[in-house]
Order: structure tokens, then sequence, then C-alpha cells
């Protein structure tokens, strides 16, 4: 199957519904989206169906409308707390009779290295990864296939998702009138969007601050070694406000987004701004507004850094950490990620490439474009193997073989 030409990222977020259309190619190219607020999902779950059904039809109509382009089927983000990973390690002997690394050996490994990992039956298995095959003695190979040897190893990095928020998700997409090409874990499109090769080389730590939850993805040396999330996001940050200003959640959010600051310590003690929405004028010290804030973006990234703590010394990663999502739009956030974590911290936006859509330049959107590269890479490589279900995407340049086609139940 040669897959479809154009390439649909759905973004199902906890604050937003994400369509992003790009035009597959040597080098993809973008040509529409759209973001329309959605309350279908709380922290990654969908807990309302019709809703959700109804922003993912509303976000595709309008991005196809600024796309000018008929869609196939959607590269769909799975995201949350309910995906976790793990690492693992399957070896196999090559035949006497043949000794060269072949494709069939490849995904027996691959099986291998799957069949080592107990997954519970309310789990499903999305992606499996390699991070690195060992020929005979020869460690960090990237692809095997064609090298001569009489043993192959590999080290995979397992990510499964809960099977009732897999089968709602698709319900939604489903009964948006869309086909599902792909579920891709979030934090790895995410990743594709924003991280340089060089970053995943050197080790880094990918943040996304969304609406629900933080989303984390850690490369070491060039593959994935962690993905997860932790329960404390944007709307966190809005709920306190709202709790602490006495005000309801959209007026909290207004202020939030137009007065907001990380470090309370850069507000004029004497600045002053005015609640929105109250029948009698009421002002409040925007310091105060900071210093609510700042509690749970400190929480929020000692929550990453626990993470963090089972790295031991490979903690932190020589690249330090990129900031992304809606959430990383938040004044002088960086600044107080770095201090907690105790590595240099940048923002990252996804990048656009040839596409000059203006809606996309946000870091909201990083994960609707990175589905849409994930997607034309995943493509290209069907392409290039269509015989075989375990495929080779790279990923910040590395190969990752997924094999849902080989183990999906
Ligand atoms: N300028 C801003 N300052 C502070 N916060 C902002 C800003 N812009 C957006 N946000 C926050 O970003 C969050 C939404 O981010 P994003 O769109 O990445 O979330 P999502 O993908 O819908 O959620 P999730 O990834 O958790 O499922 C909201 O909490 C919103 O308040
Ligand atoms: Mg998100």
């Amino acid at each position: 199957m040669a897959g479809p030409e154009t390439l649909l990222g759905l973004d199902i977020g906890t604050t937003k519904v994400a369509a992003v259309i790009g035009r597959r190619g040597p080098r993809v190219r973008l040509l529409g989206a759209a973001s329309v607020p959605c309350s279908g999902l709380k922290r990654g779950i969908v807990v309302d169906v019709p809703e959700t059904t109804k922003a993912i039809r509303e976000a595709v109509t309008k991005a196809q409308r600024t796309a000018g382009v008929e869609l196939e089927a959607a590269w769909v983000g799975v995201t949350g707390q309910h995906i976790s990973s793990l690492n693992s390690r399957g070896h196999v002997q090559l035949p006497r009779s043949n000794r060269q690394v072949s494709w069939p050996d490849v995904e027996r490994v691959m099986a291998a290295a799957v069949n080592a990992v107990s997954i519970p039956p309310d789990r499903q298995m999305i992606h499996a990864i390699s991070r690195g095959f060992t020929v005979d003695d020869e460690p960090r190979v990237r692809n095997p296939v064609g090298l001569s040897a009489s043993r192959l190893a590999v080290e995979t990095h397992v990510i499964t998702a809960s099977r009732n928020l897999v089968e709602n998700v698709t319900k939604c997409v489903d009964q948006a009138g869309i086909g599902v090409a792909e579920l891709v874990a979030e934090p790895l499109a995410t990743a594709d969007a924003v991280l340089t090769e060089d970053e995943g080389e050197l080790g880094v730590l990918l943040i996304d601050v969304g609406g629900g939850t933080t989303d984390l993805a850690l490369f070491l040396e060039g593959s994935i070694a962690l993905t997860g999330a932790v329960p404390a996001a944007g709307n966190n940050i809005t709920h306190d406000l709202a709790v602490a200003l006495g005000v309801t959640h959209p007026a909290a959010e207004q202020i939030k987004l137009a007065h907001g600051c990380a470090r309370a310590a850069l507000v004029p003690a004497e600045e002053m701004i005015s609640l929105p929405d109250e029948d009698e004028e009421r002002s409040i010290s925007r310091r105060f507004v900071a210093e609510v804030i700042e509690a749970r973006v400190q929480e929020t990234f000692r929550l990453v850094a626990q993470e963090m703590s089972r790295l031991g010394d490979r903690w932190p990663p020589p690249g330090g950490a990129v900031l992304t999502g809606g959430g990383s739009l938040l004044p002088s956030i960086a600044p107080v990620a770095r201090d907690i974590l105790g590595c240099r911290t940048r923002l990252g936006r996804p990048r656009l490439g040839a596409g000059r859509v203006e809606l996309l330049d946000s870091p909201s959107l990083a994960t609707g474009v990175g589905l849409v590269y994930y997607a034309q890479r995943e493509a290209e490589s069907r392409r290039a193997e269509p015989r075989h279900g375990l495929r080779v995407v790279p990923i910040l340049g590395r190969v990752i073989a997924w094999v849902r086609e080989l183990f999906s139940t």
C-alpha cells in the first residue's frame, strides 16, 4: 500500500482538538490547520464522546477548508497518564545456512523483545521502538539488515496505552467520519516537531505542558529512553487562580492569559489588575496572581524532577530540557523549570519547514504538526518496505520499528 497523499494529524487534547493537514512529498508541506476548543477529555481520557466527536468534525472541516484537499485517514495522538512505557531486550540466533540479517530476523528479534514484557489485558501496545541492535558483539547498530552475524539482539522501548482509552478515542474519530491510519504516542510526535537531531543525540527531555497533563519524552544517545506524563498542567493553574481569587474558571483563565507570570519576584509589588466579569469593580495585586501560578508551576516541575530521579547520574542530559505545549507560553516558565530541574531549558515551537500556515506557529500546535511529520515518515517507510508489518520510521534521525500489524490483538 502506498498510503495517502494528504496527511491529517489529529491531536485530541484536554482543552482543544487540533487538526493539521500536510501533503506528502520528499519534504512534507503543511497545508492547513484548525484548533477547536473541546472539553470532552479529562487528563487524556474521553469523558464525553458526542462533544469530542463534534469538535473533531469541526476541526477537520475547518482545516480542510484552509487546505482545500480531500482526506482519507488520520494519524491520531494518544496521550495522558494512560500511556506507559518500559524498555525490554530480545535476542535470536541466526540460521547457520544464512547469516545475513534479513527483515524477518528483525521481526523475530523485535517479537522476542515484546514477548519478554507482560502486557496486562487492559492495556494495548501501541509502539515497539528499537533503541539499538547488537549484532554479535557490536552494540548500537541502528539498522542491522544486510549485515553478516550469528546473533542479533535488540533493546526496545515498548509503549502501551489503556485499551479503554484507545477504544474511546478511536470511537470518536470514527463517529466523526474519519478513518484512523495509526495511533501515535503524542510525545513521539511532538518530539518530531520540536527537537533537533542534535539534541536527540546529546540527550534531551521534552516537556509538553498541556491543559490536563504535562507529557514527557526523554531521549538519550539518539533514542527514546522514557515516555510518561505527570498529572499537573495549565488547567491546574487556572483552577488554583479561580479558588484563590474567588472567580469563575473562565475569568481565571482570562487573568492567567493576560497577566500571568511564573516568577512572582519579577512582578512589581504595586501593580494592580482589575478582575473581569465582576458586578462591582474589584482589583487585586498582580504579584499575588503570580505567586499562585509560581507555586503550581514549581510543583509541576518537581513532579517532573521526581520522574527523572530514577535516571540516577544520567540526569540531566547534556541537551537539557525543551518546553512546549500551550502552557509553555506562560511568561518566565523556562527559568523556573531550569532552577528546579537543574539543567538548561529552552522553549520549543514546531518547525514549519516550507509551510506557511500561521496558526501553526504556536507551541500548542506542536503535537498536531508532529503527527503530520510522523505520518510522512511512516508513509514513506511503507513505500520502502511494503511487505512487512514491521517498518522503519526515523524519529530524530534514528530508526524506530513499528510492529502494530504483527502484534496487535
Ligand atoms: N499565553 C499563555 N499563558 C499561559 N498559559 C497558556 C497560554 N496560552 C495557552 N495556555 C495554557 O495552555 C494550556 C493548553 O495547552 P495545550 O493546547 O498544549 O493543551 P492540550 O493539548 O489541549 O492538553 P493536553 O496536552 O493536556 O491534553 C491551557 O491550560 C492554557 O491555559
Ligand atoms: Mg497536548
